[in-house]
């Protein structure tokens, strides 16, 4: 396959529509970059974004992306699509993501491969579709901060995560020095869509730093490993210092909401 250089600063946000994606795609476009809003469902919130983006930085080359990240082809047909467009991204922020939290071991054959196919499959095609397009680039992985626990109750979702951390390190080493690929880890950011967020309110006291992540946070860590060259393989946990403490400590095992 033809490898092109991606044109500079242009930054692919995948599921950006709403919550932490549509964040981190506002803070890039008060950068300057150019944004590809990747959606699924949210048509109207990616359309409302794409506004935004566009009053932000009037002079980028803003567009919408439509694609199932758990159909490898439709992956396939995206990054052809901004290959022919002369339009890949200089950076890709894998954000799309399905959390439901159920225990591991009750979980059916056929909920596990779904936690698997949104949260790590999808993303890793993703990841290996814009290597092969794209002559170097960037790639940001939203992980969760429980790839650092022993975590039986975050089902598939988190073996996934776990999943997508270890390609992080193996992709940093196999596609250097061309690609960097890095990792955010996030603590208690938003409670999942439908949990009442009195839920997460009732976890942030076990925060060491005592206060929820925010997305601001995100962002300003994405801003981080975007601008620091150096930097590649990395997992960096932004969660007040969640990791540091075990899944009993947090919870975890009995908790019913992030
Ligand atoms: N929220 C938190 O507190 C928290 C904590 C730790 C880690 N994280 C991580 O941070 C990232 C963002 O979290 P979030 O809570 O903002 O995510 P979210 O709202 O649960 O999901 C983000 C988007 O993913 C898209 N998506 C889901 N399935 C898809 C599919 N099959 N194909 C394409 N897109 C799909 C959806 O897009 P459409 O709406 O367009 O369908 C959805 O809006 C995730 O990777 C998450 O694991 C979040």
């Amino acid at each position: 396959m033809t490898q092109q250089q991606p044109q500079r600063r242009t930054i692919l946000v995948t599921g950006a529509a709403r919550r932490i994606g549509r964040h981190l795609a506002l803070a890039f476009a008060r950068e300057g970059y150019s944004i590809i809003i990747h959606y699924h469902t949210s048509g109207g919130e990616a359309e409302s974004l794409l506004d935004e983006v566009r009053s932000l930085n009037p002079d980028g080359h803003h567009s919408l992306k439509c694609c199932d990240l758990t159909d490898a082809i439709a992956v396939l047909g995206m990054f052809r699509d901004l290959s022919t467009a002369d339009s890949l991204p200089s950076v890709v922020v894998n954000n799309a993501s399905c959390y439901r939290r159920r225990p591991l071991c009750g979980e059916s054959p056929t909920e596990l491969l779904n936690d698997l196919s949104v949260n790590f499959l999808g993303p890793f095609e993703v990841m290996r579709q814009y290597h092969e397009f794209s002559g170097s680039g960037h790639i940001i992985n939203l992980l969760d901060y429980r790839v650092g626990l022993a975590d039986p109750a975050s089902g598939g979702y988190g073996l996934a995560k776990k999943s997508l951390r270890d390609a992080t390190e193996a992709c940093a080493l196999e596609w250097a020095p061309s690609f960097r690929v890095n990792a955010i880890a996030p603590g208690l950011v938003l409670s999942p869509p439908g949990v009442p967020p009195e839920r997460l309110e009732r976890l942030v006291g076990r925060i060491p730093l005592g206060c929820r992540t925010t997305e601001a946070d995100l962002c300003e860590a994405a801003l981080f490993l975007e601008r620091t060259s150096g930097v590649t393989g990395l997992t960096l946990y932004v969660d007040g210092g969640l990791h540091l403490l075990g899944a009993g400590h947090t919870g975890e095992r009995t908790a019913t909401s992030r």
